[in-house]
């Protein structure tokens, strides 16, 4: 007989997504030009050529989307606040209807019985904050601290769960160092404060929080993966995996959980002509206050080999012949199980949750109107056994969210990345739940599988 894996009672499962990569209404009621709206509409940074100025028009079509979650027995929706939405010009007069379109989600959410995980940033800064410097500029501290507090006093009565940030590494590395993301950015120094700025307007999002009064929980979600040398024999290959780690998990996680950055990645970079962020007194504490929990995104693991002509790591993550997803991201399973005994085992979060893991698929609709993925099904079900055996070893994972609810716009990839479990023909945009849909609400139903 096939094993039974059960998961824990009360265990949260739910579905993830993010504001510009839903919402469309781009410029409706007053909202600002955010950074992925002019990043979108600058040529040549899609992909496919597409942006999200309609995406799944989540704005006008979120109920329908609620009540197929419904249907599902999806017990918590994820989804993010779109900055500009609330403050167009980035500071200053606040926007009632981004009030008021926030305001019914969660109470839509609420009437359909499923909870409403809010992330405060997922990557949409408003574009005038941008001309300002962005998240290179200690200024957005303060910003960011106007911004938490309107959403506090506006809808906190109706957030079941609050994330201050998804994955700074993203909005730092990707946007000001590798540049795939917007703002498009060169410039490692630029991203290493950008690190900093984000994890001090994390700290105070934390802090804020705690004067408020409110009751949530309110945690981070930080992106991660195991980096493992590509020759496992190979000593160089060992010192540009452990960079690269060092990089992708310690960066965020030291500082959030220990309080202190990389002390080794910080000399290594400082040797190569990097400059440090300057610290203040008084940062580290605001960056380290007690979290409620860890919110984990995981997709793929890397496989570094040294290359010296990359600066300033002196790594590449190369292919190793695994399957991979149609994001070329390779199907590593294990890498899941590793990386929860890994960061239980160096952070000891009180709790964790995944707040994003799935696969990119080459999803259509079929002739009987079907969409089936199984490709999509075996990617989870693989990863969710890793999860499982993570928690038997002790780790506690609270809940997983599967990324993403309905197909969407993919940031640099455009529409051409299908990550949801229900498919969006968007020329009608029309809802059609895959076969992953159906599989996961049985999930859902037995607490396991
Ligand atoms: C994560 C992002 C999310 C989505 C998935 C595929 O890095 O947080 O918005 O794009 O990847």
């Amino acid at each position: 007989m096939a094993e039974q894996y059960q998961f824990p009672d009360g265990f949260d499962w739910g579905v993830a997504t993010a504001s510009y990569q839903i919402e469309g209404a781009w410029k409706a009621d007053g909202k600002g030009e955010g950074i992925w709206d002019r990043f979108s509409h600058t040529p040549g940074n899609i992909h496919d050529d597409t942006t999200g100025d309609e995406a799944c028009d989540f704005y006008h079509r979120y109920e329908e989307d609620i009540r197929i979650a419904k249907e599902l027995g999806i017990k918590v929706y994820r989804f993010s606040i779109s900055w500009p939405r609330i403050f167009p010009d980035g500071t200053g007069n606040v926007c009632e209807a981004g009030i008021e379109f926030y305001r019914r989600v969660l109470e839509c959410l609420h009437k359909n019985g499923i909870k409403g995980a809010v992330t405060i940033y997922h990557w949409d800064l408003p574009q005038k904050l941008q001309d300002r410097g962005g998240w290179a500029n200690r200024e957005i501290v303060g910003w960011f601290e106007d911004y938490v507090k309107v959403l506090y006093a506006r809808l906190g009565d109706l957030v079941d769960t609050w994330i201050t940030l998804n994955e700074p590494y993203c909005s730092s590395i990707l946007g000001y160092w590798l540049g795939g993301l917007a703002p498009g950015y060169h410039d490692y120094s630029a991203a290493l404060e950008a690190v900093h700025n984000l994890l001090l307007c994390h700290g105070t999002a934390v802090r804020e929080y705690r004067k408020s009064g409110l009751k949530a929980e309110i945690g981070i979600t930080l992106n991660m993966n195991m980096s493992y040398p590509f020759d496992p024999d190979s000593k160089e290959d060992a010192e540009a995996a452990k960079l690269n780690q060092l990089q992708a998990n310690n960066l965020f996680g030291d500082p959030i959980y220990l309080g202190t950055y990389p002390e080794e990645l910080f000399t290594y970079l400082k040797k190569k002509g990097v400059v440090l962020p300057e610290i203040k007194d008084g940062d580290m504490e605001l960056i380290s206050q007690k979290i409620d929990f860890f919110g984990l995104n995981t997709y793929f693991t890397d496989h570094v080999k040294k290359d010296p002509s990359v600066w300033p790591l002196e790594g590449v993550s190369l292919k190793t012949g695994r399957p991979h997803t149609d994001a070329d991201w390779e199907v590593n399973p294990q890498g899941m199980y590793d990386l929860l005994t890994w960061i239980h085992g160096r952070y000891k979060p009180q709790k964790l949750i995944i707040t994003e893991n799935g696969a990119a698929c080459n999803d259509w609709i079929n002739l009987e109107g079907k969409v089936e993925d199984p490709n999509r099904i075996d990617y989870i079900h693989r990863y969710l056994m890793e999860v499982h055996k993570a928690i038997k070893a002790g780790v506690p994972v609270a809940g997983y969210y599967v990324w993403c609810f309905c197909d969407n716009f993919e940031w640099a990839w455009g529409l051409s990345r299908r990550f949801g479990i229900v498919y969006v023909d968007y020329k009608t945009q029309k809802r059609t739940p895959k076969e992953s849909a159906y599989w996961y609400a049985g999930i859902i139903k037995q607490n396991g599988f």
